[in-house]
This record gives C-alpha cells, sequence and structure tokens, in this order.
C-alpha cells in the first residue's frame, strides 16, 4: 500500500461523515429546519472511543451550526480533560439536526426524520460507548431509538453511571450505553457536579484510562 492509499484510508470516515453531512442538508426539509439558522450536524473525532448523544440544539448552536458550544460544552471538556481527553477527541451529536423554537421538547415526527442520521453517525464511528446526556436522550437510547417505548423506561436520576447495550442498524451492531445527566444540569443543581465527577470516574475504568483531577492551584 502507498503513503497516498494509506491517507485515504485513515481518512475515510471523515469523508463518510462529510458525505452524511450534506445529505442530512439535502434530505432535512422539514419546519425546522426552515425556522433554524444552521444545521448542527455534530463535532469531533471520526474515530472517538466515546460517542455523546444530546437532545437538540439550542440557541448558539442555532447561530453558530456547532454543538455543545456553551456551558454545557466547557462542562463536558473539564471532566474529559480528567481523562486526559477533549471534546474534540470524542464525537458529539443530538438527536435533533435542527432548533426546535424557544427550545421545546422534540415533537415525535422530528425525532422519527431526524433519528437516521444520528445512527449513520454512530455506525460511521463506531464508539466503543455511547454516553446519551440527560433525560431525554437516556430514554431515546434505552428504549432502543423506539419513541413509543420511551416512557417505559426509568430516566437519568435511575440510570445514570449504569452500563447497558443496545443494537442498532440492519447488521445489529452492539454498542454499550453509558448514560448520564446532562452538562446543563449542573447549571441549576450545583450538586449534580459531585455526581457527574464520580459518573466520570467509571467511565474512565470502562475506557481503561486513569482519572486524574487537577490539582488546585496553590493559594500562596
Ligand atoms: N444541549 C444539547 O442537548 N445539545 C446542544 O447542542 C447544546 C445543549
Amino acid at each position: 500500500m502507498n503513503s497516498k492509499q494509506i491517507i485515504e484510508l485513515d481518512n475515510s470516515n471523515e469523508l463518510l461523515l462529510e458525505e452524511l453531512r450534506q445529505k442530512t442538508l439535502r434530505e432535512i426539509n422539514d419546519e425546522l429546519s426552515k425556522q433554524a439558522q444552521n444545521l448542527v450536524f455534530g463535532k469531533g473525532s471520526s474515530k472517538a472511543e466515546i460517542f455523546f448523544i444530546g437532545e437538540a440544539p439550542g440557541a448558539k448552536e442555532d447561530e453558530l451550526g456547532i454543538p455543545f458550544v456553551g456551558r454545557a460544552g466547557k462542562e463536558l471538556d473539564k471532566m474529559l480533560s480528567y481523562l486526559s481527553l477533549n471534546l474534540e477527541e470524542c464525537y458529539i451529536a443530538n438527536v435533533l439536526k435542527y432548533r426546535p423554537p424557544k427550545n421545546r421538547d422534540p415533537k415525535k415526527d422530528e425525532i422519527i426524520a431526524h433519528l437516521p442520521y444520528l445512527f449513520e453517525q454512530i455506525e460511521i464511528i463506531k464508539p466503543k460507548i455511547l454516553v446519551p446526556l440527560g433525560n431525554y436522550a437516556t430514554k431515546l437510547v434505552l428504549s432502543n431509538f423506539n419513541v413509543d417505548e420511551m416512557k417505559k423506561i426509568q430516566g437519568v436520576s435511575e440510570l445514570h453511571a449504569t452500563l447497558h447495550t443496545i443494537s442498532l442498524g440492519r447488521d445489529n451492531i452492539t454498542f454499550q450505553v453509558f448514560p448520564i445527566f446532562h452538562p446543563s444540569a449542573m447549571m441549576y443543581n450545583p450538586k449534580l457536579r459531585d455526581v457527574f465527577k464520580e459518573d466520570f470516574k467509571l467511565l474512565a475504568q470502562f475506557l481503561g484510562k486513569e482519572f486524574k483531577e487537577e490539582k488546585q492551584k496553590s493559594l500562596i
């Protein structure tokens, strides 16, 4: 194999993701896409081991076309730094690819229309673990992405930091799932930060990584 072929092989996931981004732009033509400013497709490494799944873009994400650009993304980045990782080395995408007006809850038909693109993202990246963020994504992923079954699934308060297996796609590829609280929940309930940290310690164990908290800077 020559070096050009090796580079091409190495870039194949990135190319597939870019093709999928363009397909998403072409194919989703619903009310959400008409009202939104930008497609918020996903960001991070095309070879990520961790795939975070959020619910839907907010105002800032819609403006910039990038998921988790606000405080929630910073919270995630901080925790990942304890695993010597950052968000760019993971992958992060939402269930909904366009912002719902006024951040209202996603509707069933919107989820059904947007989900195939999330599936394809997961199938291209083939992460070691899927990490749904918060109640909504947790229920959706653990119902095997069946919107009608979501209500039967317990919420993230009960299921955070527990390991599950789901299978996806025509080939029934299995994925491990490890739900955690949505990082923005800590803005409303700072006590959750300790829970979030403990959950990341378990995630680190699963990935065989060391969890090393940065030392407090000395005040002297
Ligand atoms: N919350 C989400 O679920 N997704 C984003 O992109 C930003 C905040």
